[in-house]
């Protein structure tokens, strides 16, 4: 389970989150919404452990997430938290299959098994015709598509995405959404997913709403 504790966050000055108070549970699938500059993309950054809070508590099955050093902060992201970011970042000097298999790599599971399941998910996103690319050789949405790839390979517990479909055509989001309830549902998979489309968070079991800094009620 995932839970915050009175999330504060500030930038020069300016309070963007005022105070978040949030509990997700495990095989949930939760859509977070709210307009551009609301501080979607900042509390999913402190839920994955990237960005730390000026105040309040992220607790990741009872234990304080930004208490962790970052080594094991680290190993906690190959292994159970996958994370996409809204910009993709991808590693410009690694192919697309290089870049898919990096946290497995990374993790040193890199196995025959692991392969073949980076690969199906790959197919199913159909970018398994560009795996010796480079990402600087893919459109945008062949860039997201990589990055989700990426972050469900090693199968974690946790998959965090901030705009999952923000690149993709219709047919695109549905097959990708498709996935996600899929995984959520197979594998039990907590899915935490960042955004602006009512169509793609009705995809999820549950709305969460941020509005000036709070989560709307
Ligand atoms: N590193 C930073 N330094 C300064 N200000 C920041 C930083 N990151 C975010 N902000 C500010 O915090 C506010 C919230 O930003 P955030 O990226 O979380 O919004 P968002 O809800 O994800 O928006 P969008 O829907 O456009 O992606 C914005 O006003 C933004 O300018
Ligand atoms: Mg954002």
């Amino acid at each position: 389970m995932i839970a915050t504790r009175n999330i504060e966050k500030s930038f020069n000055g300016e309070a963007v989150l005022k105070g978040i108070d949030l509990e997700i549970f495990d095989g949930e699938f939760v859509s977070i919404m709210g307009k551009s500059g609301s501080g979607k993309s900042t509390l999913i950054s402190i839920i994955g452990g990237f960005l730390k809070p000026d105040s309040g508590v992220v607790e990741l099955d009872g234990q304080d997430l930004h208490a962790l050093r970052e080594k094991e902060l680290s190993q906690l992201r190959c292994t159970s938290l996958g994370f996409v970011f809204q910009a993709f970042k991808l590693i410009p000097t690694l192919n697309v299959i290089d870049n898919i298999m990096l946290p497995l790599t990374l993790s040193h599971m890199a196995s025959e098994e692991a392969y073949s399941y980076a690969l199906s998910i790959a197919r199913e996103l159909g970018i398994d015709t560009m795996l010796k690319k480079f990402p600087n050789q893919l459109s945008g949405g062949q860039c997201q598509r990589v990055a989700i790839a990426r972050a469900l390979s090693y199968k974690p517990k946790i998959i965090i995405l901030d705009e999952p479909t923000g690149a993709l055509d219709t047919a695109m989001e549905k097959t990708v959404m498709e996935l996600l309830a899929r995984i959520n549902k197979e594998q039990g998979t907590t899915v935490i997913q960042v955004t602006h489309s009512e169509r793609v968070a009705a995809y999820g079991t549950r709305i969460i709403r941020i509005k000036d800094g709070i989560i709307e009620q």
